[in-house]
């Protein structure tokens, strides 16, 4: 298990009592390390709900030292998330380090590093991501160095990375509805999703590019902005993209939408969520059912009193 805080050490160490074999954990801490993304997806800077605070360690690993069936084996951070430098997993297995010396002084032996995630992907032509080879090789040669001068052995690496394998293996498809023209303001059009399906926009104001998919040859003729279709003005696919000109009907595809779409999508406006699909060599077989507004209603329930019993009338 991974252990983030006070509580989840306290109550680990209750239930390793009562067990018979030791139970192994690994320690979430606060790696301080500022990355450049967008202030709500930094996780790893001191001012963090995540992982303990490192001027607590001397007090968590003292604490850890005198728990018997407590195994302390690992440390976890995380940095962050769609980071572009490799300036913040060159400074983690440095920070890491320190505290595995640390953990060393209290006779704890950690043989498990956990560097978390955080690899960005390219949501626009702008955007410009290290590799995952780069990546792997900033944290593994950064580990190795850190560890050659402080004369380690090696540990295990073990890496998180979610974004980066599968965000740009996803594209979500929208039907084009209405369209809207304010006289020297934008044009907006409609399409028959939005946040409940892709809540980065509202939530982090992200950017993505997207096609009309049935006129991919079509020149960009003009600058519209997609809206989404819940009630609020907020719900904005993309702001200002070029397009060929966009028809009720068309299929607007907006691209690299595998991480963080699905996962955190949501009812809102009691919006079922969209299907998926997975398609190979032209063929494409379901993989997420479409959802019902029966699905939607399924955990609703009618408390007994507000049902009437009364048949007479
Ligand atoms: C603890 C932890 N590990 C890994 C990840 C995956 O991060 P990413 O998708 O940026 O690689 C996250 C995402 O928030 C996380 O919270």
């Amino acid at each position: 298990a991974s252990v983030d805080n006070w509580l989840e050490l306290q109550t680990t160490a209750q239930l390793a009592e009562q067990s018979s074999a030791p139970i192994r954990i690994m320690l979430r801490v606060t790696p301080g390390i500022e990355c450049h993304t967008h202030e709500y997806i930094q996780t790893g800077h001191l001012d963090s709900k995540f992982g303990f605070d490192p001027e607590q360690l001397d007090a968590v690993f003292e604490f850890v030292s005198q728990q018997p069936k407590l195994n302390c084996i690992g440390l976890h951070a995380h940095i962050g998330s769609q980071i572009f430098e490799l300036q913040p997993h060159t400074d983690l297995p440095g920070v890491m380090t320190q505290w595995l010396l640390q953990a060393k002084q209290y006779g704890i032996s950690i043989t498990e590093l956990d560097v978390g995630g955080g690899l960005g992907i390219r949501y626009t032509q702008t955007d410009d991501p290290p590799s995952i080879e780069q990546w792997v090789q900033t944290v593994s040669k950064g580990i190795e160095a850190a560890c050659q001068t402080h004369n380690l052995p090696l540990p295990k690496l073990i890496a998180e990375p979610g974004r980066s394998l599968i965000g740009s293996a996803c594209i979500t498809a929208y039907t084009v509805g209405s369209s809207k023209t304010v006289p020297g303001i934008r044009t907006y059009i409609a399409v028959d999703g939005g946040m409940s399906d892709n809540p980065r926009p509202i939530t982090y104001q992200s950017s993505y590019e997207a096609i009309i998919a049935n006129r991919l040859s079509a020149p960009a003729t003009q600058t519209v902005t997609v809206a989404g279709k819940h009630c609020e003005s907020g719900d904005i696919v993309i702001k200002d993209i070029s397009l060929p000109e966009a028809m009720a009907g068309d299929t607007l595809v907006v691209m690299a939408t595998g991480a963080y779409n699905y996962s955190m999508a949501s009812n809102y406006n009691r919006v079922p969520r969209p299907a998926a699909v997975i398609v190979q060599d032209g063929s494409a077989s379901l993989i997420l059912q479409r959802e019902t507004y029966d699905d939607l209603i399924q955990y609703d329930c009618i408390p007994d009193h507000l049902i009437s019993h009364d048949h007479t009338h």
